[in-house]
């Protein structure tokens, strides 16, 4: 039996329009247990301060809360403590990325390569970079099971590949992306390996090392931590080459009129004030994560998301994506249409019943293309949701149709 852990949210022990909440849109963003929110409230309660600045007792406080917390990402995801870069969210991580390593190192004729199941944030700072270098940006396309195409991959990694972008878990099918094997085809031809963990890092467990991952990123909001605190891993020395990609203070050595030497890793990417609270929120994050532990994690999302497959694939208006896959690699998110009725006025629906799920393009326009939708409905799970979440979101599913006047 889990551990109840709502009693560790009391937000999901609420209600939505009159209705207890079923909370399914982990995806966008979780919920913060207690912990992390008195961690947040103790920092600025009691010890606010610039970080880095200060010699006085109350900046070494906070300077010792956000370098604990560097700290404990690097063990988090088996790196050193120099290689992790706070930042806001993956997006800032990954577009820290394109400029300050992309700019610097593509040219003409080379090539960067992505998936067409990438969240816009891993696609659009790449197609801005390969305007401005004159690179080509290419897609792997999917495999009828919603999978990564093996021939596609196998004909556009190449040696003119010079970044291969990928996400861990895409947020649109939940499938899980063998980075792994990617990441050693992609050094074989030369090129660095660029992960998107937004998806991946709330929900099982991330070794960078054993990956060989060249840079990694996710956003602290999606999992358990406040909103405005995101990681960048990278190696220490692709990013001890890379230049600053935000300047002004804090990431300096000296300062002259005309030039300026930079800090070590890694204040060099790290400008102005810091998110200290973001950072004490990250630490009781982990620790409430590690709590759980990632195995625990992982059995509970296959086991909802395996029952809310299986109880929609009995309704014969529900049209599943990516549900198909033979390699026993979904986990967490649920992505479906309702024959005749558009996904907004299904959210529209499920809000009412209180079921929040997410309708629309998930920040994934041209992977939507590529199903032949417009948009779709997600409902996405954490460690947190129970049977009676998934049952509730069925429920709910099954109302809509004559909600909309069709049966
Ligand atoms: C796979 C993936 N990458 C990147 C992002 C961007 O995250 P953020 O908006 O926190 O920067 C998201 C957010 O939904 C995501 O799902």
């Amino acid at each position: 039996m889990n551990k109840n852990f709502l009693n560790d949210f009391p937000i999901l022990r609420g209600n939505m329009n009159g209705q207890p909440l079923a909370y399914l849109d982990n995806g966008a963003t979780t919920q913060k247990p207690e912990s992390v929110v008195r961690s947040i409230c103790g920092y600025y309660g009691g010890c606010n301060a610039n970080p880095h600045r200060g010699v006085y007792e109350l900046s070494v406080k906070a300077t010792k809360i956000y370098e604990d917390t560097r700290r404990k990402v690097a063990e988090f995801l088996n790196a050193r403590p120099q290689e992790i870069i706070f930042t806001k969210n993956a997006t800032e991580s990954l577009n820290l990325v394109a400029y300050s390593y992309g700019l610097t190192n593509l040219h003409a004729g080379d090539e960067i390569l992505i998936t067409i199941a990438e969240h816009h944030s891993n696609l659009v700072p790449w197609q801005m970079v390969a305007r401005a270098t004159g690179a080509t940006l290419n897609y792997i396309y999917l495999a009828a099971d919603g999978n990564l195409n093996e021939a596609d991959i196998a004909a556009k990694l190449t040696k003119r590949t010079k970044i291969l972008a990928v996400t861990q878990i895409s947020n649109v099918l939940g499938l899980i992306n063998d980075v792994k094997t990617l990441a050693a085809r992609a050094h074989e031809v030369g090129a660095i390996v660029v992960v998107d963990g937004a998806q991946s890092v709330p929900h099982i467990a991330v070794d960078v090392k054993d990956l060989d991952a060249d840079f990694l990123v996710f956003s602290g909001h999606k999992m358990l931590s406040p909103m405005g605190i995101g990681v960048l891993y990278g190696k220490k020395k692709i990013l001890d080459a890379m230049p600053p990609f935000l300047s002004g203070g804090d990431m300096i050595e000296y300062v002259e009129e005309q030039a300026t030497t930079f800090a070590e890793l890694p204040q060099k990417f790290e400008a102005g004030t810091q998110n200290v609270g973001g950072a004490a929120g990250l630490s009781a994050a982990i620790d409430y994560l590690r709590g759980v532990g990632f195995e625990e994690i992982s059995r509970i999302e296959r086991d909802l998301t395996n029952f809310a497959v299986a109880e929609l694939k009995r309704l014969p208006y529900v049209e599943l994506y990516g549900c198909d896959s033979t390699r026993d690699n979904k986990i967490g998110i649920v992505t479906f249409n309702i024959r005749d009725v558009h996904p907004h006025d299904v959210a529209t629906i499920l809000d009412a019943q209180g079921v929040a799920i997410r309708a629309g393009h998930h920040c994934a326009q041209p992977l939507i293309k590529f199903l032949g939708q417009t948009s779709t409905c997600r409902a996405s799970f954490y460690f947190y949701n129970t049977r009676r979440d998934i049952e509730c979101l069925i429920e709910a599913v099954e109302r809509v149709r004559s909600v909309m006047h069709l049966d």
